[in-house]
């Protein structure tokens, strides 16, 4: 392990400016005046009307004298049909920086909006890869739930309903420039998603923390074993009280933290659980959150052999506090069943895709797009008949 990691080397680049805690807002019409005057402002279907954080953001701009433009309505999983229409304001108007306000979706969907700008064919065609992003509008968001850390990471995930795909990639580009996180405004997320949203910060954690050996740091484990704690620690106490500051601040700021490239750094190898799950979100548009829920205890059985316990080994013990003097095997499994716990007990998420009325009929579809009909490189090679049992598994 040591030699690899002598022949790995790596850049740490993060540029986005963070404003964490409550009554950062009042930084936004400033840092919004950086990038220009006329402000796209990007939100969902309505939950930042309801809490009053609109208004805010509206008195914000205005008071900085900045022209203000709307798009409203991005759905869950948003669609490339919203990016497109948020490409063309930006055309049309002359737009200098777009204002994302809400969950990843709307965060997703503005990056590729920043990017649609400096595109004039249909956006499908980035996420198609057939044009390079080089340039993305500058991207300010204010996040308003704790899951993908979109508020801080180059990626962005969209669906074509058209084609059944969901597609993500990663540009430099569209990296957000500023980020506004304040906690208070995750209270009114509900249980369900605020479930869906721990089970999302999870995965990210596993899908780096799961790699080969040689792709891993001891520096980086022990960090990553913190923040699962943390959001176990967490997660019950946000369920339970929803304006509990402490705990969703540290979901907040665990959730920009597990996927914002620091651990990841040092490893090439493939995320397994995420494009399984896209394929699931895509087709039946289901919270991303759940998917995923649903698959990663499967996966981890199926993966769970001689060769691979000694990672669950380490993961029960450091994560979950399972007696070190037990049997690797004891520990590996009873890992597992302690992940179970936690995303079906503790968060109520449902365990199987039956339980969500979702059946065996496009597993092979679904299996062969999640390895893009080839091999998912990841903690475990898995190939489309892998994928498929594991999909069967979730049954
Ligand atoms: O649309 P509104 O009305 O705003 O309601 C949303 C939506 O219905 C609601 N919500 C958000 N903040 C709220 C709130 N309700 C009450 N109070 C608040 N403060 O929650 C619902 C779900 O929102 P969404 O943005 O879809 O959730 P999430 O943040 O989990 O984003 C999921 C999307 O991100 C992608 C997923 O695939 C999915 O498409 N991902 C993005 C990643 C990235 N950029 O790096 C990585 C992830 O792995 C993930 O793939
Ligand atoms: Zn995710």
């Amino acid at each position: 392990m040591k030699e690899s990691i002598e022949n790995r080397s790596f850049i740490y680049d993060i540029p986005t400016k963070v404003y964490f805690g409550k009554n950062q807002l009042n930084n936004l019409g400033k840092e919004l005046s950086v990038y220009g005057k006329k402000v796209l402002l990007c939100y969902g279907g309505g939950s930042i009307k309801k809490s009053g954080l609109y208004d805010r953001v509206i008195s914000e701009i205005e008071n900085a004298g900045l022209e203000l433009f709307e798009l409203g309505g991005i759905a869950p999983n948003p669609r490339i049909e919203s990016v497109n229409a948020g490409a063309d304001i930006c055309k049309r108007e002359n737009i200098d920086v777009l204002l994302a306000v809400g969950g990843g979706s709307v965060l997703d969907c503005t990056k590729y909006i920043g990017a649609g700008a400096f595109y004039d064919g249909d956006a499908w065609d980035i996420l198609l890869e057939k044009v390079p992003v080089k340039k993305c509008l500058p991207v300010v968001t204010v996040l308003t739930l704790a899951a993908t850390g979109s508020e801080m990471d180059a990626s962005g995930v969209i669906s074509n309903p058209d084609t059944k795909d969901k597609i993500g990639l990663i540009f430099p580009a569209m990296q957000p420039k500023v980020s506004f996180l304040d906690p208070t405004e995750t209270f009114s997320v509900n249980k369900y998603q605020t479930a869906c949203g721990c089970s999302d910060i999870l995965s990210h954690i596993i899908e780096s923390y799961f790699v080969p050996e040689n792709e891993s740091m001891y520096m980086l484990d022990r960090f990553k074993e913190g923040m699962m704690r943390t959001l176990i620690n967490y997660a019950p106490v946000a369920l339970a009280q929803p304006d509990n500051y402490e705990a969703r601040a540290n979901l907040m700021w665990t959730s920009s933290w597990a996927i914002n490239g620091f651990t990841g750094s040092l490893q090439n190898c493939e995320w397994t659980c995420h494009p399984i799950e896209h394929e699931l979100s895509a087709i039946y548009d289901i919270t991303h959150g759940l998917g995923l829920a649903i698959l990663t205890p499967k996966w981890m059985k199926y993966v769970l052999d001689e060769k691979t316990a000694d990672r669950f080994y380490t993961y029960g013990v450091e994560v979950f506090g399972i007696d070190p003097s037990l049997s690797k095997m004891d520990v590996a499994n009873k890992s597992i069943e302690l992940t179970e716990d936690f995303l079906y007990n503790t968060l109520g998420l449902s365990s199987t895709l039956t339980e969500i009325k979702i059946d065996d009929k496009n597993f092979d579809v679904m299996a062969e797009k999640a390895c893009c009909g080839d091999v998912l490189y990841g903690f475990k090679p898995l190939n489309k008949e892998n994928i498929k049992e594991i999909f069967k598994m979730c049954l």
